[in-house]
Formats: C-alpha cells, structure tokens, sequence
C-alpha cells in the first residue's frame, strides 16, 4: 500500500471562478458618444448601446432601474430611459426647438424635473403609470430673464433646487409653491447635488469674469448658510460641465486637458484641499455626463425624517444582493447546496443549513462517510452525527475491532472526504452559478 512508502494524502479543495453572466454591479456610470459605460471600483465592466448619441445629464432612475438622459444629439430636446432590466429605450419628452439641460428624478412621486434654456423655465414629467402626460412636459416655474441650469431633488424635505447660468441657487415644493433664494453670489453654479442622507448640497462655483474660469468644488448644508470648499482652483471649462454626481461615500466630476476627459473621485470626508483620485481617463471621445448609483437604501439609511424614502426600499426593482444593472438574478439564486440563503447587511449572500449540513454554502453532508465498517449514519438531537455499528464494530465511527485503519481525525472538511465524478462536478458548477469546486488527491 502506498502507506508503507509515508506517502502523504492530502486534499485540496480549489474554487473556479469562471467569470461567465454579464452580472454586474456598478459604482459609477458616464455618457459618451453613444453608450453607457459601466465601472466599479474604477474598472469599466459593461457598457449599452443606446438609440440615440451623445447621453447627457444622466440621472439613475433605481425605481424603475432606468437610466434617464437627455439627448444631445437632437439638440438636447428630449427625454429618454434606458431600461436595464428589460433594455427597452425610448424617449418620453420631447420638445422640439427647446434645450433641455438639467435633470433630476424624484423617486417618491415618480416625477422627471427638467431646466429648459431656450424657454427659461422649471418643468415636470410623470413617470406613474396612468398619468395623463404631456409629451412636451409640464410647466411648473417659469423664469423672467435668468436661464436655469442644473436642477436636483430633495425627496425627504420634498424639494427641488436649481441653478442659473449667473446664479443665485432657487428651491421650491414639487408644486412650485414657497419659492426662494437658497443662496446668492455673482458666481455660476452649473452642476448641483443634493445629498439627502449627510443633508448637503454639493456644486461647482464658477467665476464667469475671471480669465481661467476659476472653479470651486463647495458643499453647503442644508440648515446653515456656510460655504465649504473642497477644491479651488478649477482652469478651464471643466466646471462648466454638468457632470457633477456623489455617491454614497464620494463625489465626482469630469475635467478636460483637450485631449482626453478625466473622471475624478474625492471622498465625501475629505478635508479641504486633499488631491482627489484620477479614477479614469477618456481619449477622443468626451464625457458627456456621469452618475453615481448612490442607492435609495443608502441615501435613507438611518434618517427618522426620511420615511417618503424608506417607503420605498421594498419595492425597488434590484434589491439589496441582487447583482446587476442589467438582470434580476438573484445572487441567491442556487447559492445554497441545501438549505435557505438570505442577505447580509452587505448584500452578501449568506446561507442557514438544513440539518446534517453545513459549510458556507451547506455544501458539506456531514454523515458522508462519517460512519466506518458499514456503520449507518444518522442525527442527534443536535444534529450532529451519530454511528449506528455493523457487526461487531464500535467506536464514535464504528472504527474498533475492524481491519480498516481509522483515519487519526475526521476530515476537516466533507468535501474532502468524497470523489467527485465528473457529474458532480458539472452539477456543483450548475448549482453555484458558475463556481467550479474541485477536489484533487496529491
Ligand atoms: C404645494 O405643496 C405644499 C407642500 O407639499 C402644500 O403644502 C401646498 O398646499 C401645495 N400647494 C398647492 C397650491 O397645491
Ligand atoms: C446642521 O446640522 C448638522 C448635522 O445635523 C449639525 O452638526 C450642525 O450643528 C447643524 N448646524 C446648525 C447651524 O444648526
Ligand atoms: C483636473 O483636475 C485635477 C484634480 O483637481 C487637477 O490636478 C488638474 O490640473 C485638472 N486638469 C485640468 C486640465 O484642469
Ligand atoms: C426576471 O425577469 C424576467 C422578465 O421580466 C422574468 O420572466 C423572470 O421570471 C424574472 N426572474 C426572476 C428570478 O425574478
Ligand atoms: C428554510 O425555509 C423553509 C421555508 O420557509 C423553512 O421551512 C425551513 O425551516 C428553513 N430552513 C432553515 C434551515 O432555516
Ligand atoms: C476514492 O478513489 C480512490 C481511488 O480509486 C479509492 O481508493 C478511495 O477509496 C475512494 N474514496 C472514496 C471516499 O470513495
């Protein structure tokens, strides 16, 4: 026997990942030429072709999981969603002769806010099924002489914020009613974000008479009327751009050098003046607009004052640990050999065994070869196996009295204990979308 030669027997339990579904989730997504591209943690994982060129003003629509955008290739007259659960697009405003500019979406009323420059105006589009639509958009605040810009939502206080090309920043209900000056400086604030969870409102502030252009990257809170600078000293037209976009733990925004777009990543904590990361660069084709999946759950979690928000969490079209911008498979979906899976905090899928498994994934059967000489294996009152001896075997495994050597310690791990045929193997990577588990004799 291969004993006699001290030949170690050992097992190795190796896990393949094939990387084979289009299943991603995705941190931050931009606009260029005529695609969506797709990135996280800075790596681009997937991009959508959309009908139409040039995505501007990108707004993430979580619950219909929807990516709304303007369409500059018709001259920013229109409205479009990108579905990414069923990939359906079209456009639903439409304004002919008219220049859409800033977007913004309010989940809890289902309500698409937009700038008009051309008509200087605030207007709204309904999103609820049923509701009787223009397709042009509905007026809701009309402008005398200052053209808006970037328009946000505040779905917790029930608010909608908005720019000027000459500023000052406005606020109003959703119905246009208690409009005021947020606040006012000669400066131009193009792009602007409301943040709901930390109640900060994050622009640019351009100064339009000096020579470079001079930008600030500022925050305000909503309840004191300070000013809080992150960066200064923007050159060039790249704070002119409405690309501004935050995230749960970051804000980003594009810059240009003229040969490529820079897409740039600060932490929503930073201290004044700290360097942000370069997270990507675009060669060639500009940057059109940028959104960050800043998810709804995120966006409330914690706020008492917020339940319009929290309402909504149940009904959201990729819950939490569901994977994808473009599916609804579950990544509970056949992760759990036997038993039930659910979700961590962390959307991380996590499995509760039925009795006699166990394992990370209840891939284990614990009376598998638990029981020597013909034992019959069954379960305790703790579910822990027990040997019923054949003949006249004993021993916790029926390992006595018998011409079988007993292994010194159980397998740590079940796996281990069997060999696999190229069946369970195939059904294993079945079952574990696209996980392979290996066992190898050495
Ligand atoms: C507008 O909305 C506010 C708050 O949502 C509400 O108090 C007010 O009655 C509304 N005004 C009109 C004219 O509907
Ligand atoms: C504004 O709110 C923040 C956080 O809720 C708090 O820390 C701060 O003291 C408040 N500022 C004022 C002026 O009330
Ligand atoms: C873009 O922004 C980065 C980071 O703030 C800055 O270092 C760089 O000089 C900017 N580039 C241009 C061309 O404005
Ligand atoms: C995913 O969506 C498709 C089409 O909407 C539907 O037929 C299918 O049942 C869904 N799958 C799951 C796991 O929800
Ligand atoms: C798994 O779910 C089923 C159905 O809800 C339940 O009857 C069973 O007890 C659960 N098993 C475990 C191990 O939680
Ligand atoms: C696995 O296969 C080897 C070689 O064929 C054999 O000696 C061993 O008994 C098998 N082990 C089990 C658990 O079936």
């Amino acid at each position: 026997m291969l004993k006699n030669k001290m030949c170690v027997t050992r097992w190795v339990l190796a896990m393949v990942a094939l990387h084979v579904a289009v299943v991603h989730s995705w941190d931050i997504a931009i606009g260029v030429k005529d695609q969506l591209i797709f990135y996280t943690n800075g790596i681009k994982t997937s991009s959508i072709n959309l009908i139409s060129q040039n995505p501007t003003s990108l707004v993430y629509d979580e619950l219909h999981n929807m990516m709304l955008y303007v369409d500059k290739q018709n001259n920013n007259d229109a409205v479009c969603g990108y579905d990414l659960s069923s990939k359906d697009n079209k456009c639903f405003i439409k304004r002919n002769g008219r220049n859409i500019q800033g977007l913004a979406f309010d989940p809890v009323t289902e309500i698409i806010f937009f700038t008009d420059t051309k008509e200087k105006s605030i207007n709204w589009f309904s999103l609820k099924p049923g509701c009787n639509n223009n397709v042009y958009g509905n007026l809701l605040i009309k402008s005398d002489s200052k053209i808006p810009a970037d328009i946000a939502v505040d779905s917790c206080g029930g608010y909608i914020y908005w720019t000027y090309k000459e500023g000052p920043i406005e606020r109003a209900r959703f119905n246009g009613s208690e409009r005021k000056v947020e606040f006012s400086n000669s400066w131009s604030q193009f792009s602007i974000f409301v943040d709901q969870q930390i109640k900060k409102l994050f622009y640019f502030d351009v100064c339009n008479s000096c020579t470079n252009n001079n930008g600030w990257l500022q925050y305000r809170r909503f309840n004191d009327s300070s000013t809080y600078v992150y960066l200064s000293n923007f050159y060039g037209t790249q704070c002119r751009s409405k690309v501004l976009t935050v995230s749960k733990d970051y804000v980003y925004w594009k810059n240009s050098t003229g040969s490529y777009d820079s897409i740039w990543q600060l932490s929503k904590t930073a201290k004044q003046y700290v360097e942000p990361k370069e997270i990507n660069k675009i060669y060639d084709d500009k940057i059109l607009g940028i959104v960050a999946n800043y998810k709804i759950q995120d966006q409330a979690k914690g706020l008492e004052d917020c339940e319009a928000l929290s309402s909504l969490i149940p009904k959201l079209t990729v819950p939490p640990g569901y994977t994808g911008e473009q599916t609804n498979v579950s990544a509970c979906d056949n992760y759990c050999f036997n038993g039930n899976c659910s979700f961590n905090g962390e959307g991380i899928p996590k499995c509760r065994c039925n009795a006699g498994y166990s394992g990370q994934r209840c891939e284990i059967n614990v009376c598998y070869n638990y029981c020597l000489n013909d034992g019959e294996c069954s379960l305790n009152e703790e579910d822990e196996p027990t040997c019923q001896c054949a003949g006249d075997h004993a021993g916790v495994r029926c390992e006595t009295g018998t011409s079988d050597t007993p292994p010194s310690t159980p397998p740590t791990n079940a796996l281990a204990k069997r060999n696999l045929t190229i069946n369970d193997l195939l059904s294993s990577w079945r079952k574990s979308n696209s996980k392979m588990y290996l066992t190898v004799e050495v």
